[in-house]
Parts: C-alpha cells; sequence; structure tokens
C-alpha cells in the first residue's frame, strides 16, 4: 500500500524518526558517506506556484538519495484544467516513483493523491505545509535537544504553515499558542484537532488575539508572510491588521532569554519580522531553510523506498 504525506497528521507517530532520520541523513553526507537508497528513482515535482526552497530542497534531495527530480512548471500539467485530476494521477504514476505537488486548493491535493498509485508529498496547499513543519521540528531538535515541553508561539497569519504547526506541536506535544488578528484565526477544524490530540498528548494547543499574552516565556518564536501566495488581493487590508503581531525587540523581549526565532521564508523584512530580529544570534531561519531539504530525504525515504 502506498503512502502520502499531505497532511502532518499522516506522520503523526513517526514524527521523531524522521527527525532522527534527517539528522542522520545530514550528518552522513556531511561527512562523505552518503547513502542512495533511492537509486535510479524519480520525483515528479508539480508547482501550480512559485517556490525556491521547495523546488531546490526537493531536488537535490533526490538527487542525493541516488534519484533524480523532474519539474514541471505551473504553465505543463495544469492539474484539473487541462486535463482531469484522475488522468493526470493515472498518467503521471506510470512514469514516476514519487510526486511532489505544490497547489493551490488542497482538495485537488487530495484528489491527487486519491487518484495517484505512487506516494504524494504536499509540498504546501491553501490548508497546511507539512514538509515545512518536520524541518522547522528538525532546527528546534537540533538547538534543544527535544521538542516535548517546549513552547512555540506563531505569530500573524493563520495560514497553512499555522496549520500543520499546530496539528504537528500537538503531535509531538509542544505547546502552541496562535496569536492571530480577529479575522485571520487559524482554520477552526484544525484547531479542535489539534487541541484534542495536545490533551492526549499532554501539551496545550490555544489561539490568542493577544500577541504579548502569547509571546511570554516562548522558547520558540514563529512568523510568516501576512500575505501567502493566492491572497494577493488582500495586501492592503492585511498590512493594516497585521503590525501589531510584527515580530520585533519589543515584543521578543517577553520570550525566554534563548529563544530561537524561525520563519518559513520568503520574509518580507519589516514587515512581519524586524531585520533585527531575523539577523539576530536568536534567529535560525536558515539552519531552518536548510533542513528543508534533510526532512524531505527522509520523507522521501520513508514511501517511497
Ligand atoms: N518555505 C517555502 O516553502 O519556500 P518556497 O516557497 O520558496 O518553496
Ligand atoms: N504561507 C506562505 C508560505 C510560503 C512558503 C504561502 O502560502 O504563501
Amino acid at each position: 500500500m502506498k503512502r502520502d504525506l499531505i497532511s502532518i497528521l499522516d506522520v503523526k507517530d513517526e514524527i521523531d524518526i524522521l527527525l532522527d532520520r534527517a539528522i542522520e541523513l545530514k550528518a552522513k553526507q556531511k561527512a562523505g558517506n552518503g547513502e542512495k537508497p533511492l537509486k535510479e528513482k524519480v520525483l515528479g515535482m508539480i508547482f501550480e506556484k512559485p517556490s525556491l526552497r521547495t523546488r531546490v530542497s526537493f531536488e537535490l534531495g533526490i538527487y542525493k538519495l541516488g534519484g533524480t527530480g523532474l519539474y514541471l512548471s505551473p504553465n505543463e500539467i495544469q492539474v484539473g484544467k487541462r486535463e482531469s485530476v484522475y488522468d493526470v494521477a493515472k498518467v503521471i504514476s506510470r512514469y514516476v516513483d514519487g510526486i511532489m505537488y505544490r497547489a493551490f486548493d488542497y482538495r485537488i491535493m487530495q484528489q491527487l493523491a486519491e487518484h495517484a498509485d505512487v506516494p504524494v508529498i504536499n509540498g504546501l496547499d491553501d490548508l497546511e505545509h507539512p514538509c515545512q513543519i518536520l524541518a522547522d521540528f528538525q532546527t528546534i531538535k537540533e538547538q534543544k535537544g527535544s521538542l516535548k515541553g517546549l513552547k512555540l508561539v506563531y505569530l500573524g497569519d493563520g495560514n497553512n504553515v499555522c496549520n500543520s504547526l499546530l496539528l504537528g506541536s500537538a503531535a509531538v506535544g509542544m505547546h502552541m499558542v496562535a496569536a492571530c488578528p480577529v479575522g485571520y484565526e487559524p482554520n477552526q477544524e484544525v484547531l479542535a484537532k489539534a487541541k484534542a490530540l495536545g490533551v492526549e498528548r499532554g501539551c496545550t494547543i490555544e489561539h490568542s488575539a493577544d500577541p504579548i499574552y502569547a509571546v511570554k516565556d516562548a522558547d520558540v518564536i514563529y512568523t510568516d508572510t501576512w500575505v501567502s501566495m493566492g491572497d494577493e488581493a488582500e495586501k492592503e487590508q492585511r498590512n493594516k491588521v497585521f503590525p501589531p503581531f510584527q515580530v520585533n525587540a519589543e515584543l521578543v523581549a517577553l520570550a525566554k532569554s534563548d529563544y530561537i526565532f524561525l520563519h518559513c521564508l520568503p520574509a518580507h523584512r519589516n514587515e512581519e519580522v524586524t531585520d533585527e530580529i531575523i539577523d539576530s544570534p536568536n534567529s535560525r531561519v536558515f539552519d531552518e531553510a536548510e533542513n528543508r531539504m534533510w526532512a524531505e530525504m527522509a520523507v522521501m525515504d520513508l514511501l517511497m523506498k
């Protein structure tokens, strides 16, 4: 039976295994004795939106594991437009051993996974960004030793990254507060699921509209763009609402002194985060970007071997 990674919950009981594997692959490759468990395997990479990290990390990640990545730009496949999702899924499954898909609509993501005969990995949709969260957690684990019992505070838009962080934090037993303005809360179904899983796994998952309350004693401070891909028409309105949620010196002063700052990138400097914070010694954003590749290698190793 093939397995997909569409929601971070698809690996909810294997997050620690994946992080340890990512850390192991990173150490081995850097020492010059990398394994090649995906020799001659091909990953089809379908992009409906632009990307730096996701494209480069998957393409080089599969290469390092012995395989090849095939980049398919937004003009090419046009899932569900040029031909049906079903036909795309069946045809591409005859050529490749795995599919990475960056989509506008999570429902199309789910349909592609349902009909494909090879594993489908979510490279971001409007609901979740699971590979991002694995890289984030790898970075936290490398910096703090473990995740359980830490406090992660997310400030800003209750978007795809926030949703996956809520579910992922609950799965690993990390406390999380999502501080989002009224009208920009995380997906309510996701929040309810994360809260329930948090109860099971001994951590508190909450939403607050108060950034000052949220950030107190944080071990990890996380933010993302106020205007995600697809939301560009709302830019002006959003830029009026979000400034109290900016990660700046005043706000981080309330966190633990050894807090780390994370951002999935791309960052809009001096909007959601000031230069002072993203360039500070507490910031780990470039380790986090690098870890996209190692975490995705662990995912491909698990799903495509
Ligand atoms: N963080 C992230 O997914 O970056 P890209 O959009 O550049 O892939
Ligand atoms: N929330 C952002 C993440 C980009 C990596 C977006 O969806 O555009």
